[in-house]
C-alpha cells in the first residue's frame, strides 16, 4: 500500500470513519492546526488493548531482515508480533535497507500502520567516531560537543535510525566503574551543561531528517554502584540524589530530551525500573516530563534477580505501575500486561498514559507524516562518513586532549632534526581509539598516533611495539586477555630508546577495556606496560607519555618521573591526527580533566567536591592519627578535577567581588584578570567555584558554578566575569526543596579546582 496521506491523517481518518474521534472538524479542515496531543488521542482512540501494549514493547533486531522470514523460535514470534502491530520499537537494527524493510511491515501490514522507532547506542559517533564522551567533556567546549552530537545524529539518522540511547548523564566519581567513559565525569554542573549541549546536538531545533530523539540515561543513580562494580547495589542519600545525581537529568529534560532510560540499579531498595518515586514523582511529576521512559535492556526481568519481583508477570505489573513506559527486550509487557489490565492490577489509564507518551515521540519525530523519513539510500550514501564530519570529529578530538604535565617544555616536539622513538602497541592500533561504542565504524578505521606523526616528516621516527596490551584476538573478553606475561619485546624497545632525542610512549587501556561491564579493581597501566615504561626510563628519561584510556588511571610513578604526559583518551576516528598535532604544537591543548586522577585505588571514590567532615586535618599522613586521612598517602589526587596545562602560561590576579552582600533579587559580579604570560596564543578554561560555609545540610568544600573558555593572545590580559544570584547558591536543603539560605560564601577562580585565589560574600536572604 502506498501512503499518499500524512500518516496520522490516515490513522485519524480511520478513527473518524469508525466513529471513534471527536476531532472530525479540525482533522479534516487543516492538519496543521492539530496540536500533537490531539493527534495522539485520535490514534489512541483506535487502538485495542493489545495494540497499546504492543507500542510499549521493544525488541532487539531479530533476524537477517533481507533474508527469509523466520519460521521458528523467538525470531518467528517477534516477526509475528511486528506484523500484528505489537512492536513499538526495535533496537540494534541499522542501515536504510534493513530499517526500511522492517518499517514497511509496521506501516503497511499492521492494522493501524503505526511506525516503529529504531533505537541504537550512538554514544560517540556512528561511522565517523568522535572521542568518548568523557574525553569530550575534557574540552569544556559546549559548542564543540553540541556539534559532535549533531554529526553523530546526522550519520545515524541517514542510516535509518531515529533514536539514540544517549546522552548518558550519570555523574561518575568512581574510576573503577567501566562506564565512566560514557559520561561527562564527576561534576553535576559541568555534566548539566554538557547534557543540554548534547541533547540539542542530537535533536536539533525541529527534528529534520538529520536529527534523532535523545535518550537520557540511566535514571537514576547507576554510576554509584558500590565498589565501582557494574550493576552493583546503589545506596545513596536523598541529599546526594538531589544535589549530585539529578541535576544533569533535569537539565537534559529541560533541554527538551524526548526520552529517558531507567537503570539496572536499585535506589533505596527499589530497582529503578520499578521505582515510582523516580519515574512518576520526580521525572513525570515534579519535572513535568512529557516524553517516555524505556527500561534498560532486560531490566524489567532483572527485578526478579534483585529479589523485588516474584516472576516476570509481577515484574511487568511493578514496572507499569511505576511508570516505565517501554520494555526493552524483557518481553514482560507483551507477555503479561494485557492480562494484568484485565485483572485490574494495572489501570487502563496507566497504559494510555504510556502509549500517549510513545506516540507523542513518534509524532514529534514526524514519523506519522512520513514513516520512511529516515530511509533514503541516496542520503545515507551522501551523508555517512562525509569529509566535514571527519573535520568535526578531528576538531573535537584536539579539544579533548589534556596536557597533564610538561616539565622543561619537552613538548611541543621540534619539527626538524629530532630522533624520535615511538613505543607501545597502542601507537599502532587502528581499532582501540574507536572506543567502546563503535556502532557504524569498522575495526581498523582510526588514525593511529604513528600515522598522525607520519604527517610530519622533518624528524627520524623509529617505531617499536615493546609489548602487547592484550593477548589473543577476543576483544570483547579483553579483561581476561591482558598481557601480564609477555616481555619478549622489551629488549628491542630499550635498544631503540637509547640515543633517541625523545621517546614517545603510547600506553594505556584498549578501547574495549572500558565501558559497560568493564569494571577494574586495579587502575594502573594494564599488564606489563608499567614495567616497560620503567625499563625505557632507565635508558632514556626523555619520555613523553601519551595515555590512551577511558577512565582516570592511577599513575603515581609516571607522574613523578616522566617529564611530559598527554591524556589522549580514546579519541575516535581522527585520534592520531589530533594527538600528533598537539605533540608538534600545531594545536595548543586546552583540555581540563572532568574527573579526578587518584593517587591510589584506595582513595576511590575521590572527587573534588567532597565534604569537609568534622576532622578535615591537613589531608597528609602525620604522626597524629585522629584525622580524616590515610596513614600511608596524602588525601590529594595526582591530578585534580579541572587540571590541564597548555603551551601558553596563564596567570590569575585581581579577583574581585562587586559587593560583599548579595540580597534577594540582586546579583554579585565576580571578576578576575587572566594573563597569558607566554609567547604562545592559547585558550584557557577559567573556572569559578563556590563554597557555602555553613548550611542546613553540609555542603561541599568547592562546587563548580561557572566556567568560560577564553582565547587569550600571547602577552594579553583578559578580564573574565561571573555572576552570582540566588539561583547560583541554591541547593537541596534540609527542607527537602531547592533554596538559597542566608550565610557566608567563598568564591574561587582559577585554572583548576585547586585554585587558591579566593574572595567572599554574604547572602543576606533579604
Ligand atoms: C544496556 C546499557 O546499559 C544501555 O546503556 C544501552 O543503551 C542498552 N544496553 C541498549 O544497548
Amino acid at each position: 500500500m502506498k501512503l499518499s496521506l500524512p500518516h496520522y491523517v490516515l490513522a485519524a481518518s480511520l478513527a473518524i470513519a469508525m466513529g471513534c474521534s471527536t476531532q472530525k472538524q479540525s482533522l479534516t479542515a487543516n492538519k496543521n492546526i492539530l496540536p500533537v496531543d490531539r493527534k495522539v488521542d485520535s490514534v489512541l482512540s483506535l487502538m485495542t488493548l493489545e495494540e497499546k501494549v504492543g507500542q510499549m514493547n521493544q525488541y532487539n533486531g531479530f533476524w537477517e531482515v533481507t533474508g527469509p522470514v523466520p519460521i521458528n523460535g523467538q525470531a518467528a514470534t517477534k516477526y509475528e508480533h511486528l506484523k500484528k502491530g505489537w512492536v513499538g520499537s526495535m533496537l540494534n537494527v541499522k542501515g536504510v535497507k534493513d530499517v526500511r524493510a522492517l518499517q514497511k511491515i509496521a506501516v503497511e501490514e499492521t492494522r493501524l500502520h503505526i511506525p516503529v522507532l529504531f533505537g541504537y547506542d550512538v554514544i560517540h559517533g556512528y561511522k565517523t567516531v568522535s572521542p568518548i564522551p568523557l574525553a569530550e567533556a575534557a574540552s569544556w567546549d559546549l559548542e564543540a560537543m553540541r556539534r559532535s552530537a549533531e554529526i553523530a545524529a546526522a550519520e545515524a539518522a541517514s542510516s535509518g535510525l531515529n533514536w539514540t540511547f544517549a546522552p548518558m548523564v550519570d555523574v561518575s566519581r568512581d574510576a573503577r566503574w567501566g562506564r565512566v567513559m560514557e559520561g561527562a565525569g564527576e561534576d553535576p554542573y559541568l555534566g548539566s551543561r554538557i547534557a543540554e549541549a548534547r541533547v540539542k546536538g542530537f535533536q536539533g531545533n525541529s527534528f529534520t531528517e538529520f536529527n534523532v530523539a535523545a535518550c537520557v540515561k540511566h535514571f537514576a543513580g547507576y554510576s554509584f554502584a558500590e565498589s565501582g562494580r557494574d550493576y552493583n547495589t546503589v545506596d545513596i542519600s536523598r541529599n546526594t540524589l538531589y544535589n549530585v545525581v539529578l541535576p544533569p537529568f533535569k537539565a537534559a529534560a529541560e533541554a527538551g530530551a524526548l526520552t529517558f532510560m531507567n537503570s539496572f540499579n536499585e535506589l533505596d531498595g527499589i530497582p529503578a525500573t520499578g521505582n515510582s518515586f523516580l519515574q512518576r514523582d520526580i521525572l513525570k511529576g515534579e519535572w513535568g516530563f512529557k516524553g517516555f521512559i524505556v527500561s534498560d535492556w532486560g531490566s524489567m526481568g532483572e527485578m526478579i534477580a534483585h529479589g523485588y519481583a516474584k516472576d516476570l508477570n509481577h515484574a511487568a505489573e511493578l514496572a507499569a505501575n511505576a511508570g516505565s513506559d517501554m520494555d526493552m527486550e524483557s518481553s514482560g509487557y507483551i507477555g503479561h500486561l494485557v492480562n494484568l489490565v484485565k485483572e485490574g492490577k494495572v489501570s487502563p489509564d496507566k497504559i494510555d498514559d504510556a502509549v500517549r507518551r510513545i506516540l507523542r515521540v513518534k509524532f514529534e519525530l514526524g514519523l506519522f507524516d512520513d514513516p520512511y523519513k529516515y530511509c533514503n539510500e541516496a542520503r545515507e550514501k551522501a551523508t555517512v562518513g562525509k569529509k566535514e564530519f571527519h573535520d568535526g570529529v578531528l576538531d573535537m578530538a584536539k579539544k579533548s586532549i589534556v596536557l597533564l604535565k610538561n616539565d622543561n617544555s619537552l613538548l611541543p616536539l621540534k619539527k626538524q632534526g629530532q630522533k624520535i622513538t615511538v613505543i607501545g602497541a597502542l601507537a599502532d592500533d587502528k581499532t582501540s581509539p574507536l572506543g567502546n561504542w563503535r556502532i557504524g565504524a569498522d575495526d581498523n578505521t582510526a588514525v593511529t598516533v604513528l600515522e598522525g606523526m607520519a604527517q610530519y616528516n622533518g624528524n627520524t621516527i623509529t617505531y617499536v611495539k615493546g609489548a602487547d596490551v592484550a593477548i589473543g584476538s577476543t576483544v570483547m573478553g579483553l579483561n581476561t586477555h591482558i598481557n601480564n606475561t609477555d616481555r619478549s619485546g622489551f629488549a628491542e624497545a630499550v635498544s631503540a630508546a637509547k640515543g633517541a632525542d625523545v621517546v614517545i610512549m603510547v600506553l594505556g587501556e584498549h578501547g574495549l577495556q572500558t565501558g559497560e561491564g568493564r569494571s577494574r579493581s586495579d587502575l594502573g597501566l594494564p599488564g606489563v606496560q608499567q614495567e616497560l615504561l620503567e625499563a625505557i626510563y632507565k635508558v632514556n628519561p626523555n619520555i613523553v607519555l601519551v595515555l590512551q584510556n577511558g577512565r582516570p588511571l592511577v599513575i603515581p610513578w609516571a607522574a613523578e618521573h616522566i617529564p611530559a604526559i598527554v591524556e589522549g583518551w580514546h579519541l575516535g576516528t581522527e585520534s592520531g591526527h589530533a594527538i600528533a598535532q598537539v605533540l608538534y604544537g600545531d594545536y595548543n591543548p586546552s583540555g581540563k580533566l572532568p574527573m579526578t586522577f587518584p593517587r591510589s585505588v584506595g582513595q576511590v571514590p575521590i572527587y573534588y567536591n567532597y565534604k569537609s567532615t568534622g576532622r578535615p586535618g591537613n589531608g597528609q599522613p602525620t604522626e597524629s592519627v585522629f584525622w580524616s586521612h590515610y596513614n600511608d598517602i596524602s588525601n590529594t589526587p595526582i591530578y585534580p578535577f579541572g587540571h590541564g596545562l597548555s603551551y601558553s602560561k596563564f596567570d590569575y590576579s585581581n579577583l574581585k567581588v562587586s559587593s560583599h552582600n548579595l540580597n534577594k533579587g540582586s546579583k554579585v559580579t565576580i571578576t578576575v584578570d587572566v594573563k597569558n604570560s607566554s609567547t604562545v596564543d592559547g585558550k584557557e578554561v577559567v573556572q569559578f567555584y563556590l563554597r557555602d560555609l555553613f548550611a542546613s545540610v553540609t555542603r561541599p568544600v568547592k562546587e563548580l558554578k561557572g566556567f568560560e573558555l577564553v582565547e587569550i593572545k600571547a602577552g594579553q590580559t583578559k578580564n573574565v566575569s561571573f555572576t552570582v544570584d540566588e539561583k547560583t547558591i541554591e541547593f537541596y536543603s534540609a527542607n527537602n526543596k531547592w533554596e538559597a539560605e542566608p550565610g557566608d560564601f567563598k568564591v574561587y577562580v582559577g585554572g583548576s579546582s585547586y585554585t587558591k585565589l579566593e574572595a567572599g560574600f554574604n547572602y543576606t536572604g533579604k
